[in-house]
């Protein structure tokens, strides 16, 4: 059976878009953390941080992650930050292949600023949050991830088939 794939990156990387085609191409089912956290709460993720700050989301995110390890035909997207604790990335290693998908700082913020519902970046100066965000952020993505791929400028569709081609060779590896 193919196994699992788990994509992480930041916000405005194309995560869920991309999942999501995946799942259709795979067959497996499309998994989004954020989803779960929002269900399992029964409130946004805005709400979530205005109630319980960012550690209480981050322990809901850690339990939901925690929860998936075992199970077998998905692909998960993740947030943003649930690489930021060690737990996750143990729990994401052993749910499957992760695949870090990144894209150029100005595409990435500009697709971030967009939907306005991501709390982090809800404040007097995002750009600024956005690029401390990023650079601490970048050496753990690229130390968690099997692999990165770069999807600046290439439409979805195109990033899903390459990289399930490039996360299919790395499952072959031994
Ligand atoms: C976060 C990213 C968000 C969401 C939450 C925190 C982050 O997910 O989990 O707002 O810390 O980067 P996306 O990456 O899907 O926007």
């Amino acid at each position: 059976m193919l196994p699992n794939f788990v994509l992480v990156g930041f916000m405005g990387c194309g995560k869920t878009t991309v999942g999501r085609r995946l799942a259709s191409i795979t067959g497996h089912r499309f998994v989004d953390a954020d989803e779960l956290i929002v269900k399992d709460q029964k409130k946004s993720i805005s709400a979530i941080f205005s109630e319980k700050g960012e550690e209480g989301f981050r322990e809901i995110e850690e339990r939901v992650i925690a929860d998936l390890v075992g199970v077998a035909g998905i692909i998960l997207s993740t947030g943003g930050g649930a690489i930021l604790r060690e737990a996750n990335r143990i729990s994401l290693k052993k749910i499957g292949i992760i695949i870090w998908l990144d894209a150029q700082p100005e595409v990435l913020f500009e697709r971030a600023i967009r939907s306005g519902r991501r709390p982090l970046l809800q404040n007097e100066n995002p750009r600024q949050v956005f690029d401390s965000l990023l650079e601490s952020r970048r050496p753990i993505y690229e130390s968690t991830a099997d692999f990165r791929f770069d999807s600046t400028g290439i439409d979805h569709d195109e990033v899903s088939r390459k990289v399930l081609d490039l996360a299919m060779r790395q499952s072959r590896e031994p």
